[in-house]
This record gives C-alpha cells, sequence and structure tokens, in this order.
C-alpha cells in the first residue's frame, strides 16, 4: 500500500483531465496511488483518459450511472470518494478533480509537513481559482491563501487543496455516519460540509505556498448553478445548502466548546 492515496473524481471534463492526470504522474513525491473514479464520462473522456492507464499506480473506476436523475438523487463525486475510502489503507489521503492540477511538489511538501508534524492531522495549502470564459480563456482569478490555522474551513478552501490522516476517518465515520456527505442538498458545497465534519474535531493548519491550480470551466456544477439559463440537471437538483449555514454552526460550536 503507498503512503499516500489521491482520489480524483471525473465526469466529462475532456479538456482538462489529461492536465489533471499528468500534473499528478508529474509529481516529485513518487509513493502514491491515485484512484480514478470515473461517473460513467463521455466517449471522448474516456478517450483522454486511456493511455494514462497503463501507469499501474492508477486504479481506473467506472460508473455505470446513466440517467440525470440518478446523478441527482446523491452527491456524485461523494458517492465515488466514499467508495474508496471504504476501501484502502493509506496513511495520508488527499483529493483531486479533473479540472485542477497539482503543481509539481504538492505531494512533497504535504506529506513532509505532516510527517514532521505527528500531532497535526489535517493540512491545506495556497491555490489559485480561474474562471474561464466559453474559449476558455482565464476571464478571473482568485488566489485563495493559506494563512491561518483555520477552525472554520467551509468554503474558504477547496477540494483539492486539503490532505489528511487517514486516522481521522473512523471518527468522522462514528460521529456521522459516512465521510463525504450523498445529501443532494449539498452538491454545490459538497468540500465544505466534508470540512465541516472534519471541524468539529481538528483544525486545517496552513502551507502558505500555492500548490494548485483549480479551474471552473464552462460544464463545472459552479458555472451551470450560476448561469442563467439553467441545465435539466440543476433544474433537478434540490434547494441547496449554504455555506453561511455551515459557517454560523461551527462559530456557535466554538464557542460553546470554549
Ligand atoms: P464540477 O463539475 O467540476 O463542479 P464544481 O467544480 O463547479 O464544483 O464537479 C465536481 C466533481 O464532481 C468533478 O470531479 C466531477 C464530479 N462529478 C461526478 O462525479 N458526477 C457527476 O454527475 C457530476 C455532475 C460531477
Ligand atoms: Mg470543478
Amino acid at each position: 500500500m503507498s503512503k499516500v492515496c489521491i482520489i480524483m473524481t471525473s465526469y466529462n471534463k475532456p479538456k482538462f483531465i489529461g492536465k489533471a492526470l499528468q500534473g499528478i504522474l508529474n509529481q516529485t513525491y513518487k509513493d502514491f496511488e491515485l484512484y480514478l473514479m470515473d461517473d460513467n464520462s463521455n466517449e471522448e473522456t474516456q478517450k483522454v483518459i486511456e493511455p494514462f492507464l497503463k501507469d499501474d499506480r492508477i486504479k481506473f473506476f467506472k460508473s455505470k450511472v446513466e440517467s440525470i436523475s440518478e446523478r441527482v438523487s446523491k452527491v456524485r463525486y461523494a458517492v465515488l470518494i466514499n467508495k474508496v475510502l471504504n476501501e484502502v489503507n493509506s496513511k495520508y489521503i488527499t483529493y483531486a478533480t479533473d479540472d485542477n492540477v497539482y503543481r509539481p511538489n504538492r505531494l512533497e511538501k504535504m506529506v513532509e509537513f505532516l510527517d514532521d508534524n505527528p500531532n497535526i492531522n489535517v493540512i491545506y495549502s495556497s491555490s489559485i481559482t480561474n474562471f474561464l470564459d466559453n474559449e476558455d480563456n482565464i476571464v478571473r482569478s482568485i488566489n485563495r491563501q493559506a494563512k491561518e490555522v483555520t477552525w472554520c474551513a467551509p468554503c474558504i478552501l477547496d477540494h483539492c487543496s486539503i490532505m489528511h490522516r487517514a486516522s481521522i476517518l473512523p471518527i468522522i465515520k462514528k460521529r456521522f455516519e459516512s465521510y463525504w456527505d450523498e445529501n443532494p442538498q449539498f452538491y454545490r458545497i459538497g468540500d465544505a460540509r466534508f470540512f465541516w465534519k472534519i471541524n468539529h474535531f481538528w483544525p486545517f493548519h496552513p502551507i502558505n505556498e500555492i500548490l494548485d491550480d483549480n479551474y471552473i470551466t464552462e460544464t463545472s456544477i459552479h458555472h451551470q448553478l450560476f448561469s442563467k439559463e439553467k441545465s435539466e440537471f440543476i433544474k433537478k437538483l434540490p434547494k441547496q445548502r449554504t455555506c453561511k449555514e455551515l459557517r454560523s454552526f461551527l462559530k456557535n460550536y466554538r464557542k460553546e466548546a470554549k
């Protein structure tokens, strides 16, 4: 078993997933395995993925989900991530998506930090979020800086900029009965909901260095949510729960714990 388990979810990002996979294979730190969890992407995407599967560090899974109703009945990336979390034995767990590119030293920096700090369980790094127009030009970028230890991580940091010890997982499961939340009310902020669970027990410690670049593409859930014409997928989603709710809960929770 490798020391680091990377869980990448994928659905229909043919223009991006090649870069995302290459970013992982280019890591200076080598003791990892990548679970590539594809949610039954179109042929174009599958063609991009295929050559990468020769690398035996990549474990590939493809779901059988077809209809939009099935896609909105659960937070699909949470389902795919939980499937891996139920099986792996690596020491450290980290997450990737098909539209995020790790910088070459991401794993090296994060593993070194956790190795050097045995009492720290969860870390995050700075990251760049790029918003793209219809032709994939960057129209706006946000630098999300990892400056402080935070007990309120939801919506200030991103899916692909954290790493945690696997040892936290049984504690999360015992308290919440699951790891990532599959309730479709959290489709928009599934990562924030997982960070919310983590923040009941542990803070996130910062590495103030940009270690990944994230892209909000034309087909991203967020792009669809905020565009004027709503897709079938968005129309079928239940009302989405909010960052505000998660963040104010945690602030009160901390006050009461003090
Ligand atoms: P994405 O479209 O990138 O949304 P955003 O970045 O705006 O939150 O989707 C997030 C991840 O979820 C991505 O890795 C693909 C995965 N996903 C599935 O696995 N199945 C699905 O049906 C959808 C819509 C997304
Ligand atoms: Mg995305």
